[in-house]
């Protein structure tokens, strides 16, 4: 999970190393290592910060690094931002796997001028493909609660079950974006692929996270679904996220 996410935060350390300056225990002030520790890591804020600039300065930038900030979850932000442009002048909206909101707070405020909504399939249970991770009913208070502060209640509609689930009840209209976030097992992601893309309207888009080398069971469902299928063309990855669109 990302740094942010609250159940995977460790333990703070103690007050004088919090501040990022400050070297690690043990290290003599004014020592080569110490100077490389800090030059790198000066390096790496001013690149987050030109990063931010990049988004901020964007179309949707300010609402993007809002959520994005204060949503907990694992997308980073280039994500964040893909996903608010993937959503714009979408109306039906289905996001498999919502964790405590992010995604779907930037699929809801990307589609937010032409009334885009968001049906947000999570059991927000334990999950077997991932047992170590904290899904659990704190989730769904969390992603209430962010659903709420951003005022987009009207237009995300919870699904509690499981997208299999789901599926059997969906008597929705043809869908104009899919993201898949959901079970990362081979089996549960080449299912939702395979039973959610046929709702797809002409011109609609799937996209799915994780599609990295971290989870080759994502990649390998992702592979083999658009070599069988012919209804779609490979539109683009930015980090582990990779989108297609119906034709
Ligand atoms: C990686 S998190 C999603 C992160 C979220 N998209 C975000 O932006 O923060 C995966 C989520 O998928 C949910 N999940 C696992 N299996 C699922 C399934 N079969 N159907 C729907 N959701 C599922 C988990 O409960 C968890 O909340």
């Amino acid at each position: 999970m990302s740094s942010n996410s609250a159940n995977s935060i460790p333990p703070q350390p103690p007050e004088a190393l919090q501040d990022s300056h400050a070297l690690p225990t043990g290290e003599r002030p004014g020592s080569r290592e110490g100077g490389r520790r800090q030059i790198s890591r000066f390096l790496r804020e001013g690149l987050r910060a030109i990063k931010r600039a990049r988004v901020r300065l964007g179309t949707g930038g300010v609402e993007i690094l809002a959520a994005h900030d204060r949503v907990e979850g694992i997308l980073k932000l280039q994500e964040s931002q893909l996903l608010h442009q993937l959503a714009r002048g979408r109306r039906t909206i289905v996001e498999i796997g919502s964790f405590r909101g992010r995604s779907t707070v930037l699929l809801a405020l990307g589609s937010a001028e032409c009334q885009g909504e968001v049906w947000a399939i999570d059991p927000h249970m334990p999950s077997p493909d991932a047992p170590w991770m904290p899904f659990n009913s704190t989730d769904l208070d969390a992603f209430r609660k962010n659903v709420r502060e951003f005022g987009i209640e009207r237009r995300v509609h919870e699904i509690l079950s499981t997208s299999d689930q789901a599926r059997t009840t969906w008597a929705g209209k043809g869908i104009d974006l899919l993201w898949i976030d959901g079970d990362h097992t081979f089996e549960g992601a080449s299912r939702d692929l395979s039973n959610w893309t046929p709702l797809l309207n002409p011109g609609g888009v799937v996209a799915a996270h994780d599609y990295s080398k971290h989870w080759p069971s994502v990649q390998k469902a992702w592979d083999q679904f658009m070599a069988k299928s012919s209804c779609f063309v490979h539109s683009g990855r930015v980090k582990a996220i990779v989108w297609a669109r119906k034709v």
